[in-house]
């Protein structure tokens, strides 16, 4: 039985769930490098969406965020890719992949416990392996063109300078 004194995970670090609309790619990668000055080593960034909605773009903005100089492509063919910026940068695609098994199988799934951030693309593909800590991002199209993009992390101090 749940005793009404312990702890609740989410109250010792208390979720924020910001969200925010980008009108153009530049704005999206723009948020992305913002979103990185919060990253931490070891943090896991889960980027939910279709296809289309940004994911890469939003990926490429952390790399350059956390000073990564090289080009960073989508990932979908080659599933893992790693760069170096001020932490290891570890870009993952799980669209092609059978699921968690296929995941661990590539030992990607060591990547997320090592001292990078690493971002997942199509997390949900492989809910098993995002870390009940990490960070989830949900991007959406909107009618009008641009994107919505949804934040929650247990960081409190994002959102406070989130304005595009
Ligand atoms: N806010 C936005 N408004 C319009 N187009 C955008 C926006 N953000 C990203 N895009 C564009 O959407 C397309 C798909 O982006 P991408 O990052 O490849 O999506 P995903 O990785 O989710 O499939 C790219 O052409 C990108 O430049
Ligand atoms: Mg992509």
């Amino acid at each position: 039985m749940m005793r009404e004194s312990s702890p609740r995970p989410e109250e010792a670090a208390p979720a924020r769930d910001i969200e925010i609309i980008t009108r153009s790619p530049e704005q999206t990668e723009a948020l992305g490098e913002k979103l990185a000055k919060y990253l931490k080593a070891g943090t896991v960034v889960a980027l939910r969406g279709t296809l289309g909605t940004g994911k890469t773009c939003l990926a490429k903005g952390i790399a350059r965020g956390l000073g990564v100089k090289e080009t960073v492509t989508s990932p979908t063919y080659t599933i893992i890719c790693e760069y170096e910026g001020t932490l290891p940068f570890y870009h993952i695609d799980a669209y092609r992949l059978s699921g968690d098994g296929e995941f661990e199988a590539l030992g990607a799934g060591e990547l997320l416990y090592g001292e990078g951030v690493t971002v997942i693309e199509w997390s949900e593909r492989v809910p098993l392996s995002v870390p009940p800590e990490a960070w989830v991002i949900e991007l959406s199209l909107l009618d009008e063109g641009g994107r919505k993009i949804r934040v929650r992390a247990a960081d409190p101090a994002l959102g406070r300078d989130m304005e595009l």
